[in-house]
């Protein structure tokens, strides 16, 4: 098998169980077949999103009635991209941003063999598989900030969300679709909690969908990805109450919501396998296995905040069984019963397959708690 992941021996046997790993492999390599973007309801409709989409020469869609705030556009490519005499080498997170037609930013650059001016082939580190050219904006010498090199052609070209009146607005959030299907099939109300928050998509989507009629507590571990989304927050004109907290403990920190949230999201650290495209990706078992024995902890503290009847959404952007089915074993076993849901990919809980749906990979399961 000729593809640039490198994956633990478990990890391939779990994939492997479920999946045809060439096909599997190759479709990590592409974004999937668009874009989307999530429209904020509290403060544009779809049409007037899509309007201003049109005007910039888009053709925008709404993939499906039952989630009329997705807005997506296609995305294009593959292109040829050769390899010139000169090149940069970007490192994996650059380069893959690159690849869907992002500029190259100088802290992106790990080596420089341009020239200013002169045409160049942004190379992935690593696999030095030619992502995009572009025209050098630096030499050998790589200053610390700044455009390294103007894209011109790139792997795949996808749409600018960023440079779009709405986006300074607030009045949208670029998101994949599985994630707004998995917040949709939570079914928001009263008080919803994210022991998993930053960046924010799936708090925002919950306060958007509550219209006011509730309140989002959301939990984020790390203070900088916490500024972020309070950033993203202000932006978007929502009012959640953001912890900058290690929500495996949220019970002990606060016991005032023990059994007292109606909602609770579940969306963890995982191996991140179904996150496209990828130029190239290692994970080894112990990743897996780490990932599971905290992805559980979670679980136990969600059971411990939802009132009786209250649903846990449990989602993560990974393929294997282990992070996913066996996640919702231990959490059947804690009391947790499973309730079905119709989603565009089959009953959750589903998993969206980047081969199968042209989407990132995705798992959405919803739980209560009886
Ligand atoms: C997959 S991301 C969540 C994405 C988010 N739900 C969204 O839709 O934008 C997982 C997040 O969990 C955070 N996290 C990890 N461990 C945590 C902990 N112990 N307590 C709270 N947040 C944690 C990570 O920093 C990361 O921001």
């Amino acid at each position: 098998m000729k593809h640039p992941f490198w994956y633990g021996k478990l990890i391939l046997e779990d994939l492997g169980s479920q999946f045809n790993l060439d096909e599997l492999f190759e479709s990590l390599r592409t974004p999937g077949r668009h874009m989307c973007l999530r429209v904020n309801l509290l403060k544009a409709s779809p049409e007037e999103v899509m309007e201003e989409l049109e005007e910039k020469g888009y053709k925008p869609y709404q993939p499906f009635k039952e989630v009329p705030e997705a807005v997506c556009v296609r995305v294009e490519g593959p292109f040829e991209i050769p390899r010139l005499e000169r090149f940069v080498i970007a490192d994996k997170y650059a380069a893959e941003s690159v690849y869907v037609g992002a500029n190259l930013y100088s802290p992106g650059v790990l080596k420089s063999e341009a020239e200013p001016g002169r045409e160049v082939s942004i190379l992935a580190e690593r696999t030095l598989e030619p992502v995009a050219i572009g025209i050098s904006k630096i030499g050998r010498e790589v200053p610390e900030r700044g455009i390294a090199v103007e894209v011109t052609l790139s792997k795949y070209k996808a749409p600018k969300f960023r440079e779009l009146k709405a986006f300074e607005e607030g009045k949208v959030y670029p998101q994949s679709l599985p994630a707004m299907v998995a917040v949709r099939a939570l079914e928001p109300e009263g008080l919803v909690v994210d022991l998993n928050a930053a960046p924010g998509g799936k708090s925002f989507h919950a306060y958007e969908l509550l219209k006011g009629k509730g309140k989002v507590i959301s939990f984020e571990v790390s203070k900088k990805r916490a500024n972020k989304m309070r950033r993203e927050m202000r932006r978007l004109g929502h009012e959640i109450e953001l912890m900058v907290k290690d929500s495996r403990y949220a019970d002990l920190d606060f016991p005032e919501l023990v059994e007292k949230a109606d909602r609770v999201i579940v969306d963890p650290p995982c191996t991140s396998i179904g996150v496209i495209p990828k130029v190239w990706d290692e994970k080894k078992d112990e990743d897996m296995l780490n990932s599971f024995k905290y992805q559980i902890q979670f679980v136990k503290v969600a059971y411990k905040l939802l009132k009786k009847g209250g649903l846990m959404l449990y989602s993560t952007c990974t393929l294997t069984k282990k992070e996913n089915e066996e996640v919702l074993d231990f959490a059947q076993e804690l009391g947790f019963e499973i309730v079905e849901r119709d989603t565009p990919w089959g009953k959750a809980p589903v998993k969206v397959v980047p081969y199968v749906h042209q989407e990132p990979g995705f798992f959405i399961s919803i739980l209560k708690k009886p």
